[in-house]
């Protein structure tokens, strides 16, 4: 253990680290180092134990049943709505839709805000955005002739806020941004987004995939009218996750998916929906997954402490460090407060070839456009190689990230 870890206050990464199993695993006969949680964390014991209990000792299907398991397992899962509640900062658990992600809550959004819109018609997307909030918008351009206008970027990676401020027209319809990009970082500001599309009477969604990861959201304080997040980045199992929905807009969107659960009545020429949040969720939802997401959150609160985001942070600001102090390295994304990760291109190298060695030494780097087109597109490159930190990072892992690279160059240059 480097000085690093050990001294920043209050925080003891081993006894995070300690708690994910994976961790202790090699990689080509080399320590793991996992550098790749901005696309999937790892999971804690307690939410690999909490999968495990549920299926073991209190699985039954959820709502409706009337025997103990069922109500056993219909408690548990609601229980996860409300953490959910409390996590994102909304007043009511009913403002809470559990989705498989953040994918469906924004394609949830948009279909339902879709149905009412019209040929030429604009919709704010930003150049920053991941395909999961460009691609449901682009299913309105096609099918409805919605047009999709684009806040630009700097080029440090910051949200071009007078842009933004100028595209509005009377014809803006919605309003759909990140909180945070999953490449360059870039913490936006959410309130001050949510504060200009109101002024134009506009509702705003935020993608929280990013956000929610390294610091507290509060959805009341931010006013937005969607936020979503996916559960997996949290620590939690994939294929969950949620959508907030501020006030009435449950009531007024239409149902998503059709099927059982969504219902309160169906007859042969008619249905009559469940009441939200319940009207969005068709189907037997991931049980043990969903009461497993709680436990992602229970965690989080107790072990994403301040002190632990702030380890995350150095770390990344020791890897960016060592990457500027290298000849022929671009970083994408340079903007103060950025989230903990450092994507960047290396001079006459390929990201996949980067990554594809670095792995050799155990290093899980990303490499490639990151499900982001237009933003690659926006810094004139194909791919970059992408290092992200999560609190059970260590400055260890840093030291042997910037060496797998330096290695990798070698080999390739
Ligand atoms: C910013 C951002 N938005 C959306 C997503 C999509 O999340 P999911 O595939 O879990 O729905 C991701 C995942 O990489 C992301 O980083």
């Amino acid at each position: 253990m480097t000085a690093l870890a050990r001294t920043l206050s209050g925080f003891d990464v081993n006894a995070v680290r300690a708690q994910f199993p994976i961790l202790s695993r090699q990689v080509h006969g080399k320590p793991l180092v996992y550098l790749d949680s901005a696309a999937s964390a790892q999971k804690p014991e307690a939410v690999i134990n909490a999968l495990g209990d549920v299926w073991r000792g209190s699985y039954a299907n959820v709502h409706r049943g009337l025997h103990t398991l069922a109500n056993e397992a219909t408690e548990a899962f609601e229980a996860t709505r409300g953490k959910l509640a409390a996590f994102l900062g909304a007043a009511r658990s009913e403002e809470i839709v559990l989705t498989r992600g953040t994918t469906e809550a924004i394609n949830l959004v948009a279909s339902g805000i879709g149905l009412d819109l019209k040929e030429g018609d604009e919709i704010i997307l930003s150049q920053m955005e991941h395909h999961s909030n460009i691609v449901p918008w682009h299913f309105l351009r096609e099918r409805k002739g919605v047009v999709i206008k684009w806040v630009p970027v700097t080029d440090e990676g910051a949200l071009d806020i007078e842009g933004y401020r100028a595209i509005f027209t009377p014809r803006t319809k919605m309003v759909a941004l990140t909180h945070m990009s999953n490449v360059l970082g870039t913490l936006n500001d959410a309130r001050a987004l949510t504060e200009i599309a109101h002024r134009h009477g506009v509702p705003i969604l935020l993608d929280g995939s990013q956000a929610a990861v390294h610091g507290p959201v509060d959805v009341a304080a931010i006013g937005c009218d969607f936020y979503a997040i996916t559960g997996h980045k949290l620590y939690g199992p994939n294929a969950t996750g949620a959508l907030y929905a501020k006030g009435d807009w449950l009531e007024r969107l239409p149902a998503f998916m059709g099927g059982g659960e969504m219902i309160s009545e169906v007859s042969e020429d008619a249905v009559v929906y469940a009441a939200p949040p319940h009207k969005f969720e068709a189907g037997t939802p991931a049980i043990a997954d969903v009461i497993a997401l709680g436990t992602a959150l229970d965690w989080m609160g107790a072990h994403a402490t301040p002190e632990a985001i702030a380890h995350e942070h150095a770390l990344m600001q020791t890897a960016t460090d060592g990457l500027q102090a290298m000849d022929g390295i671009r970083i994408l994304g340079t903007v103060p407060g950025k989230g903990p990760m450092v994507s960047f291109v290396v001079e006459n190298a390929h990201a996949h070839d980067i990554a594809q060695l670095m792995d050799r030494y155990g290093l899980a780097v990303r490499a490639g456009h990151h499900c982001a087109h237009p933003l690659m597109k926006r810094f004139g490159v194909t791919a970059s190689v992408r290092a992200s930190f999560a609190v059970y990072n260590t400055a260890d892992d840093v030291d042997a990230f910037l060496d797998a690279l330096r290695r990798a160059r070698e080999f390739l240059i």
